[in-house]
């Protein structure tokens, strides 16, 4: 979007909101009607999967949003939150019609989601023609913090690239002579696979093929006896949610774990390892991610316990990502007191925060992505223990890349 939309959009909402007030204000004067419209309900739409394979990446997301609010005492600024819930099915086919009915229809003040790359890039188009407020608390689709950057866009995850290159510059580190990726084939998939090549590619290793399977199917019988007869070194994998703890048992079965060693971005092996026969098949994986379930500060260790007494669940690095979304929207609304018609001030104070999270602290580089560590982590157990630190502070794909209008 323009700049000069962007101001415009701004402007309108402005109006919109000052219209709705236009009585109150003729009877009882400004001030009242303003006090008045901060005492509204301050509406968060989650667009988030709660149906198909990333179903719990979802919950997880929504769960850490909510405890960073509740921990707040519930409101914000002296704020209620109304939160309006819509299942976007990780359907990149409905993701415009479905942003467009929480922020037009609804009139959420804020839009969180999602977790799919390609439901991200159809709702970023409702949230740059609209310049609502938005918080990315998954999706790394690299181009919402390059080329499409936009002032009113935030994420608090990663960008898909992010993940991925550490784990190439590790086995190239590693002197790994080469690998077969896999995953599904959609934008998610190709830019990890693109990151980990980078730095693998760049490190003397090489790549012996790559092997694709749509979105979200789960038949990997066929790719896996490719990868027999190949014999990698390695094998890099993007999966995540109910698929990765499918592949995770499939490669087991297929009699390939212990053979051939497997890697992933840190999604493969995250929020699974609870699931019946996951954490068997995963041992000893070794993955790159932002998170690590064994990070020891008091600050990772008061969430972890603070989640699992909420919600009787262990949390994740999603669980994070939202949480972390909820602290930056507090963070924001602290600072213009609640009034989040106050966009120029609220947009400057999220850019400056500095998020205290479980992952460790970390602040929005220029492109408003998380600037932030990489560890090396492997699978102990139930645990993602964290075994090394694969990159500090990585700005990948570059902020450079965003012209913020
Ligand atoms: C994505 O589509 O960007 C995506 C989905 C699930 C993950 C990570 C990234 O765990």
């Amino acid at each position: 979007m323009t700049e000069a939309k962007f101001r415009s959009s701004g402007r309108r909402k402005f109006l919109q909101d000052t219209a709705a007030l236009g009585g109150a204000a003729a009877l009882g004067g400004f001030a009242p009607a303003i006090a008045r419209a901060q005492a509204r309900k301050v509406r968060v739409g989650l667009m988030l999967p709660y149906s198909g394979t990333y179903t719990q990446l979802g919950i997880a997301i929504e769960n850490g949003f909510r405890l960073a609010i509740a921990e707040n005492g519930g409101n914000i600024a002296g704020r209620e939150i109304e939160y309006v819930k819509l299942d976007d099915e990780s359907n990149p086919a409905k993701a415009t019609d479905n942003a467009n009915k929480l922020v037009t229809g609804d009139k959420v003040d804020i839009l969180v989601g999602t977790v799919h790359s390609g439901v991200q890039a159809g709702m970023l188009k409702i949230v740059r023609e609209t310049g609502v407020l938005h918080i990315g608390p998954n999706a790394g689709l690299n181009a919402m913090t390059t080329a499409l950057c936009a002032p009113n866009m935030f994420r608090t995850s990663f960008a898909n690239s992010q993940v991925s290159y550490p784990m190439g510059k590790v086995l190239a580190e590693r002197r790994v002579k080469n690998a077969v990726t896999l995953t599904w084939k959609y934008s998610a998939g190709e830019e990890s696979v693109n990151g980990f090549k980078d730095a693998f590619t760049k490190g003397g290793g090489k790549i012996m093929r790559d092997l694709w399977i749509p979105f979200p199917n789960v038949e990997f019988q066929s790719l896996l006896t490719e990868i027999a007869s190949l014999k990698p070194e390695a094998v890099y994998v993007f999966f995540a949610g109910g698929g990765a703890a499918k592949f995770l048992r499939d490669y087991q079965a297929a009699g390939l774990k212990g053979k051939i060693p497997l890697y992933g971005a840190g999604f493969l092996t995250d929020g699974i390892l609870e699931a019946a026969g996951v954490a068997e098949a995963a041992e000893g994986v070794e993955t790159t991610l932002h998170y690590g379930d064994g990070i020891d500060t008091a600050k990772n260790n008061a969430f972890r316990l603070s989640y699992a007494k909420a919600y009787k669940l262990q949390p994740d690095v999603y669980a994070v990502q939202g949480y972390d979304a909820g602290l930056l929207f507090v963070a924001g609304m602290k600072a213009v007191k609640g009034d989040i018609g106050n966009r120029k001030a609220m947009i400057a104070a999220m850019e400056k925060a500095e998020i205290d999270s479980p992952r460790g602290r970390w602040r929005m580089s220029k492109a408003h992505n998380p600037v932030q560590d990489f560890y090396l982590r492997k699978v102990v157990g139930k645990e993602n223990k964290v075994i090394g630190v694969a990159a500090k502070s990585l700005d990948y794909p570059p902020a450079s890349l965003c012209k913020m209008a």
